[in-house]
């Protein structure tokens, strides 16, 4: 069925019009079709077919975006060297019989067309293709029996897409034969069972089963696989078979967005750097076992709903069962339900650089080179219930790879005391939403315990996060001596911050967040690096002029009380600013003169423009885009005389009209009138 119009025909022979056309006058370099070498990239010409002009060398053909529908016999034939043929996003449902045999190709793309509806021709076609190594079928709406068929005699292929077609169940028929493929991906399908698909792909490296809606990987046993991407599925339960005793191969373990309720159940022996296992349901369970106290069931079957009958038992809460943990360098449980860490979890994994636990149930956390590895780069524990942070018996500053620490939205109120100043590399700490203070130095030396800390002099420290810490009071001089480019206060409300408090931070500081802080007035002009600056949700009625000493890329100014903006000082700012924030103030109507500045000039962006409203003189709100000034008393006084001008013109024009009227309707009385008042007057003669 042609898919194509009258109009698209036409362009088509307008097409091969031109190909002739050229290809006679000796300029090939002037063809619709790019020619690189002897690669052919013809994308997005509404060609139906595809080019005969083309050099006999031709060893890529690239037709992505057109409109072909069928290949047919022959079409390919004038290109013996053909390796690459690139066919997606096209309308293909048929491939003739002939239309690769004989051919080297190595490389075919069809993804994204509509295969199921011929495939079994397109099967036929397939089968010629003995030297073929990659392969895309993603997006053709084929079944797994669609799929088995179309791979049938296709056994050289190395890298086999299928990803967003309507797979419901792989098994040992679907692939069969394909001994020498390295990669798969079945992403986005509707996959719910896999039954012994993949035990015959021994050389099998990358396997991505995204998005389907898989119930568990159980039995896992692919020893040669190096990365295996299970995430967003329903996964309840990842179990290896336990039984073997090879090394897996396995790098890279994704199992995030599931189900999972265990951690999973790892290989004994393997070589897995990154754990994904975000978004689960994932806690431990080690205090139950041998608890005699209560019943519960230590062991869990599963039966495998084929032929061939196997069950896996599991003990649970056996702590050998997460496997080899030792070359884990990245561990994402974000978004879990960790409770706490079964006794040397943690250490089990020496070489461990990225330990992620936010949105989890954590109430206790032990930062200490006892429980962590010294390797750890970052930590976040953000978002949990933390209460404490535990001590020591060894040194905190053993952690001397420990560069980002992210405690924010806890409730933190226990610290080992000097915790942050011993950590040697330390770069960023995040202590927003935790009811912690900034101290004086001298006061917390003989402080054991408190959430108050000293922030002066950690030599390594850079950025800061305090927002929402309920900070009262910065004493002065509270952070000399760490080199802060990035500090963070905002949401502090009854913060009383001055002068003094800042001291040492003018040759450093180029963020500073002072946004909802009741933040009154302050001299800018010493932070001479400041390029970003928040000073929204304050009082703040009149720009401090300190403001325009400085070189900003950035200012946020919403919801305070600014009513307008010097024009000398709009036009300092839209020279400077990249992006402005200005919502949420009572600007006068009549007095927008710095959002037409800003409007001129093309390099700062008002980013919340179309939100930015204003009061006119009768105490309205307008949307400052749309307020037209005429509305304005002051500046439209010149047009209203016009207006009393024309007004008074009008009505003297119509008394004018109307005397006339009168005049020539009343002439004939008039006139002898008149004459009879001057017969009346009594005559000298
Ligand atoms: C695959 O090869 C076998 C044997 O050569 C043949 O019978 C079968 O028809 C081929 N399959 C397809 C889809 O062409
Ligand atoms: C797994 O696949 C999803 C979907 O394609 C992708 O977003 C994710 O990055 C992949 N994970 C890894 C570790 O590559
Ligand atoms: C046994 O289980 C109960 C109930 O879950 C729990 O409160 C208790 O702490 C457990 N005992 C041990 C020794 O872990
Ligand atoms: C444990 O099981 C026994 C027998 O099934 C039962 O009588 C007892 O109430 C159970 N105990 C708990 C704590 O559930
Ligand atoms: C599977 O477990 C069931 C129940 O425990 C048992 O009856 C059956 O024999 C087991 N089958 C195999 C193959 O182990
Ligand atoms: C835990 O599992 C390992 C290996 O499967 C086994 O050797 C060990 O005895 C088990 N431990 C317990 C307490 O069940
Ligand atoms: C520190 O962490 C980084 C990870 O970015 C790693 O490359 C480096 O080897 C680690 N250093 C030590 C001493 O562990
Ligand atoms: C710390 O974590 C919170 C929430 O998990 C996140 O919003 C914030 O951006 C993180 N802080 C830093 C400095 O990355
Ligand atoms: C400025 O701080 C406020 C919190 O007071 C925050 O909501 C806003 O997103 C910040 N502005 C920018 C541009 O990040």
């Amino acid at each position: 069925m042609p898919v194509f119009d009258r109009p698209s025909i036409l362009v088509h022979h307008a097409v091969v019009s031109i190909l002739v056309l050229f290809s006679a006058s000796g300029h090939p370099q002037a063809l619709p079709c790019r020619l690189i070498q002897n690669t052919a990239v013809c994308n997005n010409f509404q060609l139906s077919t595809v080019p005969t002009h083309l050099s006999q060398q031709t060893e890529e053909i690239f037709l992505d975006n057109n409109l072909l529908v069928n290949l047919q016999d022959g079409c390919l034939s004038r290109y013996p060297n053909l390796r690459t043929f690139s066919c997606a996003n096209n309308h293909l449902r048929t491939v003739e019989k002939n239309v690769f045999s004989k051919s080297p190709l190595q490389n075919l793309n069809f993804a994204e067309n509509e295969l199921c509806y011929g495939h079994e021709q397109v099967a036929q076609a397939l089968s010629y293709l003995t030297q073929l190594k990659t392969l895309d079928l993603s997006g053709n709406g084929l079944t797994e029996d669609m799929v088995a068929l179309l791979l049938q005699n296709l056994s050289s292929i190395e890298t086999l897409y299928l990803s967003r077609n309507a797979m419901l169940r792989l098994d040992r028929s679907t692939f069969r034969g394909l001994d020498q493929l390295k990669e798969l991906n079945v992403e986005r399908n509707l996959l719910f069972e896999i039954d012994g698909a993949f035990d015959h792909m021994k050389k099998l490296k990358r396997l991505n089963l995204a998005f389907n809606c898989l119930p568990c990987l159980v039995g896992f046993e692919m020893t040669q696989l190096v990365v295996l991407n299970a995430s967003h599925n329903s996964i309840e339960w990842f179990i290896t078979n336990q039984d073997l005793q090879e090394t897996f191969q396995l790098e890279t373990l994704d199992l995030s967005d599931n189900q999972l309720i265990f951690f999973p159940f790892l290989p004994t022996r393997n070589r897995i750097k990154t754990l994904f296992l975000s978004n689960n349901l994932i806690d431990f369970y080690q205090h139950l076992a041998n608890n005699a106290s209560s019943n519960w069931t230590t062991s869990v079957e599963y039966y495998n709903l084929g032929k061939n009958v196997s069950n896996v038992t599991m003990n649970l809460w056996n702590e050998s069962l997460h496997g080899d943990l030792s070359h884990v360098e990245l561990l994402d449980l974000s978004g879990n339900q960790v409770n706490y860490f079964p006794e040397g979890f943690i250490q089990q994994m020496p070489r461990l650089y990225w330990l992620k636990l936010r949105r989890n149930c954590l109430q206790s956390f032990s930062l200490t080179p006892e429980d962590l590895p010294v390797t750890l780069y970052e930590l976040d524990v953000s978002k949990n219930r933390l209460i404490e942070l535990k001590t020591s018996q060894r040194s905190i500053s053993e952690l001397n790879n420990l560069t980002y620490l992210n405690l924010s939205s806890n409730g933190l109120l226990k610290f080992p005391p000097g915790i942050f100043t011993s950590l040697p590399s330390i770069t960023t700490i995040d202590l927003s939403h935790n009811p912690v203070d900034v101290c004086d130095s001298e006061e917390s030396d003989y402080m054991s315990f408190s959430a108050c800390f000293v922030w002066s002099n950690i030599v390594t420290l850079k950025h800061l996060y305090l927002a929402d810490c309920s900070i009262q009071n910065i004493p002065s001089s509270a952070f000399q001596g760490s080199p802060l480019t990035h500090l963070e206060l905002s949401n502090n409300p009854d913060l009383q911050i001055n002068q003094e408090s800042l001291i040492g931070l003018t040759d450093t500081l180029q963020h500073l967040g002072l946004g909802n802080t009741g933040f009154q007035n302050f001299d800018f002009s010493p932070y001479t690096r400041l390029k970003s600056l928040n000073l929204s949700k304050n009082f703040i009625s009149e720009l401090p002029a300190s403001l325009m000493s400085l070189n900003l890329n950035l200012l946020d100014l919403r919801d305070n009380m600014l009513t307008t903006i010097p024009l000398d000082h709009a036009a300092t700012l839209a020279q400077r600013l990249q992006a402005v924030y200005m919502n949420g103030n009572a600007f006068n109507c009549c007095q927008l003169d710095w959002f037409r500045t800003f409007k001129e000039y093309n390099s700062i962006k008002v980013v919340d423009q179309s939100e930015i409203t204003c009061l006119d003189s009768n105490y309205r709100w307008h949307k400052v885009v749309l307020f037209n000034a005429v509305r304005c008393g002051h500046t439209n006084n010149g047009e209203s005389i016009v207006w009393y001008i024309l007004l008074f013109a009008t009505v003297s024009l119509s008394i004018v009209g109307i005397s006339i009227i009168y005049l020539l309707t009343f002439k004939p009385k008039m006139l002898p009138r008149a004459i009879k008042k001057r017969c009346w007057r009594p005559t000298s003669y």
